[in-house]
């Protein structure tokens, strides 16, 4: 027996990381192990993007140039939704200033929007027109976002971060089993556009296959004026005449002084103690933020640390916190530019105590008790987050996005650039759900020059042990829930960031009152779920695609979610 204890011992020693014993991060308790680097690290859904952005980190540039570097590469390896003619939120954290900017880039709606645009004359919504039309796409905001938080924060020039995107569109890339399956998937969609067929299929309309080359030269020819003419090009220079005269073509809203007069917004991040650790993230226009803190907080009264992790009784807080915050989040939340947001009130620790007191310890409330239920289609593989962390600790957490999948399935003609739809994340009336299934109220109606509602929440944490993490998801209405969950894992169930994206995951939006669950949470647990009330379903498929990095010690461990196929972690020794 001595002998046997002795040799675990040595080949404990051998396997063991080379990180020193007071390394938290990795320890052999958790079946999930983070990618491990010491000079910077960048984690995205395309393995190529996340190499780009670890070279220019390697070529001495920081977190921001190797973001910008990123967000333009996924533009061309990651179309579903990396994107120019999108738009997204980034949090920069400035470790010398101790200093996080929330930066907005997220769409506006043109200035020939008003609230009845969806509406049919016998008072429906025309959600065709309203998602998939030209109608759909609001001013984009990418470019100048990226634009912005480079000369700003970055040290790099355009030139030198669009680069690597332009060679990538130029020559080509190797199609992946993820490229094959997402372009298979949305066919018959892209299709629907003639440029948007000749942009991703072959000239006799066949789909790219693993191993090919996929080359897309008008888009390689976009990046290039941009890189060389910077945004005015896009907002008011050869780009933008052929983004109006597309929109004349079609019916479309966009005209040239909506692109001019387009403008990036700071905004205050919103910061909140959660047991002690700094989260800090995206204040509206971005939902997520208010409610990721209303949450927590509602947690944090509902002593969740003390509830057993994947217990019944832990999904079923879980549940009815989430089911709060969506109900509030279809009245209260849209762009503080044009509603009076109740931020302060919805992420008190007051407004906490008082809603957590309706909740039932056993029993699960019934939504369908304040609205019709409705059915939540199935979410599209849209929108993408990426995390970077430079050896000197600056950080960005960037969530962007075209809305659904290939956003709005047309590409500018003679541009290679997949246009938005994020038009339809506004609620086109009142109590008529969108997309996401997700109901909205006055405050999010359309608006000339407003900003429609996110679930987009990228996350930045300062721990107490003065360690780092960002992170963030795509997956729409269920962003938000997503993150809240990878957070927890992380601050309160203190597992590494693999073991916290590995988790098993539940959503709930109020409405639909439905819990998604994902493979992995256990039958006898949906049983106890339904016993109290809830109303489960198996999600036949995943939430969300997390894509983090903590920062400790000197060491940065990524994880890329194993739940879409594609996403890498590229670290810098
Ligand atoms: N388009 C998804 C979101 O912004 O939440």
């Amino acid at each position: 027996m001595r002998l046997f204890c002795l040799c675990l011992l040595v080949v404990w020693a051998a396997v063991r990381p080379a990180v020193g014993a007071d390394t938290p991060i990795i320890t052999y308790e958790e079946r999930f192990l983070p990618t491990v680097s010491r000079g910077g690290m960048v984690v995205s859904q395309e393995k190529l993007a996340s190499e780009v952005g670890a070279e220019i980190l390697r070529q001495g540039g920081n977190a921001v140039d190797a973001a910008v570097a990123t967000g333009f590469a996924l533009a061309v390896t990651l179309p579903q939704a990396g994107n120019l003619a999108g738009g997204g939120f980034m949090l920069v954290y400035l470790r010398d200033e101790d200093k996080t900017i929330a930066i907005d880039y997220r769409e506006e709606a043109p200035s020939a929007a008003h609230p009845q645009i969806f509406i049919n004359d016998d008072g429906s919504v025309d959600e065709k027109r309203g998602r998939y039309s030209h109608q759909a796409v609001a001013v984009p905001g990418t470019v100048l976002g990226f634009v912005h938080a480079l000369n700003k924060y970055g040290t790099m020039t355009l030139e030198q971060v669009i680069a690597p995107s332009i060679r990538l569109a130029a020559e080509g890339i190797t199609v992946t089993y993820a490229l094959e399956a997402s372009l298979a998937s949305r066919e018959a969609f892209l299709k629907r556009n003639p440029e948007a067929a000749k942009t991703f299929f072959k000239e006799d309309g066949s789909l790219y296959r693993k191993g090919e080359v996929f080359t897309q030269l008008d888009l390689a020819n976009t990046l290039r004026q941009i890189a060389l003419g910077g945004e005015r090009v896009f907002y008011t220079g050869p780009l933008a005449q052929k983004i109006v005269a597309e929109m004349e073509r079609n019916n479309g809203l966009i005209s040239a002084d909506d692109l001019a007069m387009y403008r990036v917004v700071e905004r205050e991040p919103l910061v909140a103690d959660f047991l002690g650790h700094r989260v800090i993230t995206m204040p509206p226009p971005s939902s997520g933020g208010v409610h990721l803190f209303q949450m927590l907080n509602m947690l944090e009264e509902l002593k969740i640390g003390g509830v057993p992790q994947n217990s019944a009784q832990y999904y079923h807080y879980l549940v009815e916190v989430m089911r709060q915050a969506y109900a509030d989040r279809s009245k209260y939340l849209g762009d503080p530019d044009f509603v009076d947001v109740p931020v302060e009130t919805l992420t008190s620790q007051e407004t906490a105590k008082q809603l957590v007191a309706l909740i039932s310890e056993s029993k699960a409330r019934r939504s369908q008790d304040v609205a019709p239920t409705r059915l939540l289609p199935k979410e599209s593989y849209d929108t993408t987050h990426f995390s970077v962390i430079d050896d000197a600790g600056n950080i960005v957490s960037n969530t962007y996005t075209l809305n659904f999948s290939y956003g709005s399935g047309i590409v500018v003609e003679g541009t290679g650039m997949l246009l938005n739809n994020q038009m339809d994340d506004f609620s086109a009336a009142p109590g008529v759900p969108n997309g996401y299934g997700l109901i909205g109220s006055e405050a999010n109606q359309i608006e000339p020059g407003k900003r429609p509602l996110s679930s987009m929440t990228p996350v930045i944490v300062q721990l107490k042990d003065g360690s780092m993490l960002a992170t963030g998801s795509p997956g729409g209405s269920t962003i938000i829930t997503v993150v809240l969950q990878t957070v927890l894992n992380v601050l309160q169930h203190e597992m590494n960031i693999s073991a916290a994206t590995n988790a098993p995951r539940i959503h709930h939006q109020w409405l639909p009152d439905e819990v998604l669950v994902e493979n992995g949470i256990s039958p006898d647990t949906v049983e106890l779920l339904e016993k109290m009330g809830h109303h489960v379903m198996y999600r036949g498929r995943t939430l969300g695609s997390t894509q983090s990095i903590r920062l400790s010690q000197g060491f940065f461990y990524g994880a890329s979610d194993p739940r879409r196929p594609g996403a890498a972690v590229a670290g810098v020794d």
